[in-house]
């Protein structure tokens, strides 16, 4: 389980978040919401170690990680998606697949099993990612942060202008990870309706604070647009 105490964070002398406390089960999905500029990336990044915390403790199953560099968090078991869908763009699929596989054990059981998963990339191993669509760009980051076995995947708004046809295939392909017992998802997301039909819990966050909380399910999704006014 990932846990978030009381963490305050921002960049320089700018405190953006401000206390935060969060808790993402280790088998389901936590989902993060709230409006452009609200601080759920800044949020994302002081998780993973890409920010210092000011004051506050991320407990990664029950051990303090707010210390450690992003690489030892990642070597823990956290893998973070960052917002815009990051891969090498002159680098082709099956490359960007190949180089998080690199050096690791079973590293071509594991490009197997992304495509298992992800069959929609298989047609375009020898495409160059930055000629993907923002969605196939989207599966190609997440397969990318799978290889590297997490038990913690954090994903920054993995819907962000991308169709709904496949909106509802990444959704499904979430869910499908977390039930099986293993993986935790912390998802930070714009599209409530898909947030809250995955999230056993959600958080809308307004100008770095918590201001509304609940357990998620496709119910309360009506329940959070009120919170958020919209
Ligand atoms: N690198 C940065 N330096 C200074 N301020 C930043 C930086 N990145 C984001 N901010 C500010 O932090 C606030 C929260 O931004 P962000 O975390 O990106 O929000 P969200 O992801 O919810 O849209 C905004 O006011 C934004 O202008
Ligand atoms: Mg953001």
């Amino acid at each position: 389980m990932l846990e978030l105490v009381g963490v305050r964070t921002g960049y320089g002398r700018t405190e953006i978040i401000h206390g935060i406390d969060l808790e993402v089960p280790r088998d389901g999905v936590a989902a993060v919401v709230g409006h452009n500029g609200a601080g759920k990336t800044t949020l994302l990044r002081a998780a993973v170690g890409l920010l210092p915390v000011t004051s506050g403790r991320i407990l990664f199953d029950g051990e303090d990680i707010g210390a450690l560099r992003p690489s030892a968090r990642v070597a823990r078991g956290l893998a973070y998606v960052p917002q815009g869908q990051q891969s090498f763009g002159q680098l082709t699929c099956a490359e960007n697949l190949q180089v998080v596989a690199d050096g690791r054990r079973g590293g071509r059981k594991l490009i197997a099993d992304m495509l298992d998963l992800f069959p929609a990339l298989v047609p375009l191993l020898d495409r160059r990612a930055g000629l993907l669509s923002g969605g196939q760009r989207q599966q190609l980051a997440i397969a990318r942060a799978l290889i590297t076995q997490p038990r913690m995947l954090i994903l920054d708004e993995p819907t962000e202008g991308i169709q709904p046809s496949v909106v509802a295939e990444i959704e499904n392909t979430i869910l499908e990870l977390t039930r099986g017992g293993n993986l935790g998802v912390l998802l930070v997301e714009q599209h409530i309706g898909f947030a809250l039909d995955a999230a056993e819990r959600y958080y809308v966050v307004e100008s770095g604070r918590v201001t509304s909380t609940g357990v998620g399910g496709a119910d309360s999704a009506d329940t959070v647009r009120a919170a958020m006014a919209i």
